[in-house]
């Protein structure tokens, strides 16, 4: 099989782990049969401040077309204070590729990853389904009176009937697909009156639909709390964009922070993009520091997506061995460079094949 893959490396960290994540899908690619055609594109801040440019409406065609997945590192700039071109890349991809399904698995690789007592991965083991086109994140809304006392700045918030609908089926569907019992969908609609209305009612009518699945409700403020003390209640989660957002950086700390956590953002059917849930981590760009995994943790989801799951399961299997032989970055308790960890993960490949 072969596989055409846009690779955006993007900002700060995001284009040192996603040298190691773009290596190691090589690696497995020649252990497995598989052949990817990587096709760099540099939208990021550094085109931005010399050309203006941030993401063409060519360039999404060309993904859309011609392409079966994109590989994203990181975008954000401090040269960029207001994050436009992030904003236009990041976010111009999500909603005009209709990327509608935000896929952040939380997983834990190992109990001394996780800052809970007596958590095992076991324990920690959830998917969030983060809805990816709407709420709080469309820009719409503006000023009046901008720089004076009585300023006003208006953020709206845009809930559809289809936006909600798709996400919470999306993630029935999922749990039905991988024999979860359980989908918790998260909302506010005790103080959102309208959105957040229409959340609850959606998710009632479509938890109907699926008796074999028993849905729980939480407001989101119960749920984080929940997360933090019991998070093996939860196999399948549902929120907004916002919400979503936050839930997800939470449980990236469950399973060790922010080296560790992944996400697909998904159209079934249409070119879909991966990436890490890190930022570009300008603290750490360009010392060598960033821990790799999550990246190419990514990579391996996007092997998933395009239905090559026996090598992404070599890809995470790779990767548990190198954490368990302490061979990882300093997020991790480790002093290995980025492309260190990433060498470490090929080099587990290549034991795992041949054993
Ligand atoms: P961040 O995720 O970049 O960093 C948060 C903290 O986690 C930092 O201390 C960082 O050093 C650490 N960290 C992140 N990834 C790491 C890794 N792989 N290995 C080791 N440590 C890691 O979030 P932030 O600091 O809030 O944002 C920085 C910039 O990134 C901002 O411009 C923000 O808008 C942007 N951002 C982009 C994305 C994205 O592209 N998807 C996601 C989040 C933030
Ligand atoms: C993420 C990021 C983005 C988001 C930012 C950079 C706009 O935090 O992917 O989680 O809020 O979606
Ligand atoms: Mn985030």
């Amino acid at each position: 099989m072969s596989y055409r893959i846009a690779v955006l490396p993007g900002d700060g960290i995001g284009t040192e782990v996603l040298a190691e994540g773009v290596k190691v899908l090589e690696a497995v690619a020649a252990l497995s049969g598989l052949n990817f055609r990587f096709e760099h594109f540099d939208f990021g801040a550094e085109r931005y401040l010399r050309e203006g440019v941030t993401l063409p409406d060519d360039a999404l065609r060309n993904f859309r077309e011609n392409f079966d997945a994109i590989y994203l590192g990181a975008l954000g700039d401090p040269r960029v204070p207001d994050s436009a071109h992030a904003k236009d890349i990041l976010l111009g991809m999500r909603f005009k590729l209709d990327l509608y399904i935000n896929l952040r698995p939380v997983r834990l690789m190992d109990e001394a990853l996780c800052p809970l007592k007596n958590k095992t991965p076991s324990d920690v083991d959830f998917t969030v389904f983060r809805e990816n086109t709407e709420g709080e994140y469309v820009g719409v809304g503006g000023f009046f009176k901008k720089g004076t006392p009585d300023e006003v700045a208006m953020e709206q918030s845009i809930n559809t009937r289809k936006g909600v609908d798709r996400i919470i089926v999306a993630a029935f569907e999922y749990a039905r697909a991988h024999g979860h019992t359980k989908v918790c969908m998260a909302d506010k609609h005790n103080a959102l009156r309208f959105g957040h209305d229409l959340w609850d009612r959606v998710f009632k009518e479509i938890a109907a639909r699926y008796p074999e699945i028993a849905p729980r409700h939480l407001f989101i403020d119960a749920l984080v709390m929940e997360l933090v003390r019991a998070p093996e209640q939860f196999q399948v989660i549902v929120t907004s964009n916002l919400f979503g957002d936050i839930v997800t950086d939470l449980g990236a700390q469950l399973q060790g922070g922010m080296g560790m956590a992944v996400s697909g953002n998904i159209h079934p059917g249409k070119t879909s993009m991966f990436e890490p849930v890190h930022g570009s981590a300008p603290d750490i760009a360009g010392k060598s520091l960033a821990n790799p995994l999550a990246a190419i943790l990514t990579g391996a989801l996007m092997l998933e997506h395009l239905g090559q799951t026996e090598a992404a399961r070599l890809i995470e299997t790779a990767a548990a061995h190198t954490y368990h032989a302490r061979q990882v970055a300093r997020d991790l308790g480790g002093t290995l460079s980025t492309r260190e960890v990433g060498d470490a993960v090929i080099a587990a490949l290549k034991t795992l094949q041949n054993a």
